[in-house]
C-alpha cells in the first residue's frame, strides 16, 4: 500500500515517562518525565518513517499533576483532528500515573468515533531497553484500524478499553489491567487480534450538551474520594464538610467512598458519610479492591459506582453534576 492509500493519524505529545530523561543511560527511576518532545520520540521507532501521520506537543507534564485546564485543553486539540475528514485516528502519548483518567474523562465527553488511542510507557526513553517506541508503534496500528472506534489505551502489546482499565503495577512495563472485563485485544506484529471483538458502547441522549458544560467550565465540580479501612473514623469527610462551611467553593458536591469489599463502609465512615448526604452531598459507594464491583443493591441508601473504579466515579460524579 502506498502512502497516500493509508489513514493519515496524528500523535499529540503530553509528557509522562515515554517522554522521560535520565541523567544516567540505563536509570529506569531517577529521571524526569515530560522531557523529550513528540517529534523526537519518532526517532526510536524507525518503522514510523514515511508514515502518514503528524505531531503536536500539546504540553508535558508529569501526570500525577494532571488538571481539568489540562484536559480541557487536550480535548480540544483532539476534537480539532478528529472534525479533520483526512484524519482516521489520534494518538495521545501521556504518562501513566493519570493515564486511565484522562482516557476516561475524553471518553465520556467527546464520545468519538473514530480511535483515540493513549499510550505510555515505564521506562523512560533514555532506558537501555525503552518500552515506549514498541508502545508507540502498537497505538499507531490501532488509531488506524477500522473496527477501532472510541477512547483505548494500549501498553505492552494490550489494548484496554477507557472505562475499565486501570494502572495496577508500579514498575513493570505491562503495568495496566482491566481487571475482570479483560483486555480487548492484543497487537501482535502490527495486527490487532481481538479477544471480545470491538468493544459496543451506548450514546447518551445528548452528548452536545455535557461537551458544552465542560469547555464553558472553569473547575470540575468538587468530588473527592475517602478510603474506608480498619479504624477509619470520618474525620475526614469532617473536615470536608467544616472546610465547605467556611468557604463554599471547597464544599463537596460529591464524594466516592473507596469501600471494603461489596461496598461494605465502617461503621463511624459511614456515619459521616450518611450526614454529608443529609446536606445534599451526592455519595456514591465504589470498592478498593483491584478486581470486581460493588454489586447494586437497591436496599442500600449510598448507590455503587456502575464499576467504575474511585478515580473514575469521581469523574463520572463530577460531569454528571456538570450536567445538570
Ligand atoms: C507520569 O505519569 O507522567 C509519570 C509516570 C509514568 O508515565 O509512568
Amino acid at each position: 500500500m502506498n502512502n497516500s492509500n493509508r489513514p493519515l493519524r496524528v500523535i499529540l505529545g503530553t509528557g509522562g515517562t515515554i517522554a522521560g530523561r535520565a541523567a544516567r543511560a540505563g536509570d529506569n527511576v531517577g529521571y524526569v518525565a515530560g522531557q523529550v518532545r513528540v517529534e523526537d520520540l519518532l526517532a526510536g521507532v524507525p518503522a514510523l518513517q514515511g508514515c502518514p501521520l503528524e505531531v503536536e506537543q500539546v504540553y508535558q507534564v508529569d501526570s500525577k499533576d494532571m488538571h481539568f485546564g489540562l484536559w480541557k485543553r487536550l480535548l480540544l486539540r483532539i476534537s480539532h483532528h478528529l472534525a479533520r475528514d483526512e484524519v482516521a485516528g489520534v494518538v495521545v502519548t501521556h504518562g501513566t500515573d493519570t493515564l486511565e483518567e484522562t482516557a476516561f474523562f475524553i471518553q465520556s465527553v467527546l464520545r468519538p468515533s473514530k480511535p483515540v488511542v493513549f499510550t505510555c510507557a515505564m521506562r523512560p526513553a533514555t532506558a537501555l531497553v525503552p518500552d515506549g517506541p514498541q508502545n508507540l508503534l502498537d497505538a499507531f496500528t490501532v488509531a488506524g484500524h477500522p473496527e477501532v472506534s472510541g477512547c483505548v489505551v494500549v501498553c505492552a502489546g494490550e489494548m484496554h478499553a477507557a472505562e475499565h482499565v486501570s494502572k495496577v503495577h508500579s514498575y513493570r512495563v505491562n503495568a495496566f489491567d482491566s481487571g475482570d472485563a479483560g483486555a480487548l485485544a492484543c497487537i501482535e506484529e502490527g495486527e490487532v487480534r481481538w479477544f471480545h471483538g470491538p468493544i459496543q458502547r451506548t450514546l447518551p441522549s445528548n452528548p452536545e450538551h455535557l461537551l458544552a458544560r465542560v469547555l464553558e467550565a472553569d473547575a470540575l465540580p468538587n468530588v473527592q474520594v475517602v478510603t474506608s479501612h480498619a479504624d477509619a473514623d470520618g474525620s475526614v469527610v469532617h473536615a470536608l464538610m467544616r472546610a465547605g462551611e467556611l468557604d463554599p467553593v471547597l464544599r463537596p458536591r460529591g464524594i466516592v467512598v473507596a469501600a471494603t469489599g461489596n461496598g461494605t463502609v465502617h461503621r463511624a465512615l459511614e456515619q459521616a458519610l450518611s450526614d454529608a448526604m443529609a446536606q445534599g452531598v451526592r455519595v456514591v459507594r465504589s470498592t478498593r479492591c483491584a478486581r470486581g464491583r460493588v454489586i447494586p443493591d437497591l436496599a442500600q441508601s449510598m448507590p455503587d459506582s456502575a464499576g467504575l473504579s474511585p478515580v473514575k466515579a469521581r469523574l463520572a460524579i463530577a460531569l454528571s453534576l456538570l450536567a445538570s
